[in-house]
């Protein structure tokens, strides 16, 4: 990899693929011999942060210290890959600040509610619609969409060996910033 040790910021709704992606960019990056580390929204939140909830400010928090914690893992010389929610530009845009912006490339998972619903792996958006958890991104709280991602997908139509070849082009500075439908994805 020619580029100094960076963070991939995975942000999207629940369901809409940040984990799947994350896993696979690791699994490809470790294959080349680069290092790197998976920092996922679920094992977070049980293990960095598990004294935060839903709010707005403990959202902020918890994208707060994974950016943090990011940074430090590049200074070590080993990739980041951030797999957050995320659900605020704000937040977004201070996790940008504390990686460095020549380090930081924010990945919008742009898959559509509807398809992050259909799949519902946990269960989760049921019970927001029946209203036993608050605060729900997407159905009772705002998702706030990158208005400038590095790269923008929708894993309803593109795959995930797509979405890894695209970011890995993104980092070695061979992309073309295609939307997938133009790429011949969806
Ligand atoms: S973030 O908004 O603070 O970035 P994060 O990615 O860490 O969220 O955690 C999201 C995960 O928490 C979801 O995948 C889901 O499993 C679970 N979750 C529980 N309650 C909520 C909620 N109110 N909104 C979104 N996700 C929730």
């Amino acid at each position: 990899m020619q580029r100094i040790p960076s963070t991939l910021w995975l942000t999207g709704l629940s369901g809409a693929g940040k984990t799947t992606l994350a896993l696979a960019l690791a699994e490809s990056l470790t294959a080349q011999g680069v290092p790197c580390r998976v920092l996922d929204g679920d094992v977070v939140r049980k293990q960095l942060c598990p004294d935060l909830g839903f709010s707005r400010e403990d959202r902020s928090e918890n994208v707060r210290r994974v950016a943090q914690w990011c940074a430090q893992i590049n200074n070590t010389g080993t990739w980041a890959i951030a797999a957050l929610i995320s659900p605020y530009r704000k937040d977004r845009d201070s996790a940008r600040q504390i990686v460095g912006a020549s380090r930081f490339f924010e990945v919008h998972m742009a898959t559509p509610l509807s398809v992050c619903e259909a799949r519902d792996p946990k269960g989760l958006y049921k019970r927001a619609r029946a209203g036993a958890i608050t605060n729900f991104t997407g159905i009772s709280d705002a998702y706030e969409p990158p208005q400038a991602p590095a790269l923008s997908f929708d894993t309803g139509c593109e795959s995930t060996e797509s979405c890894v070849a695209a970011t890995l082009a993104l980092l070695r500075g061979t992309d073309e910033m295609l939307p997938a439908t133009i790429r011949g994805n969806c």
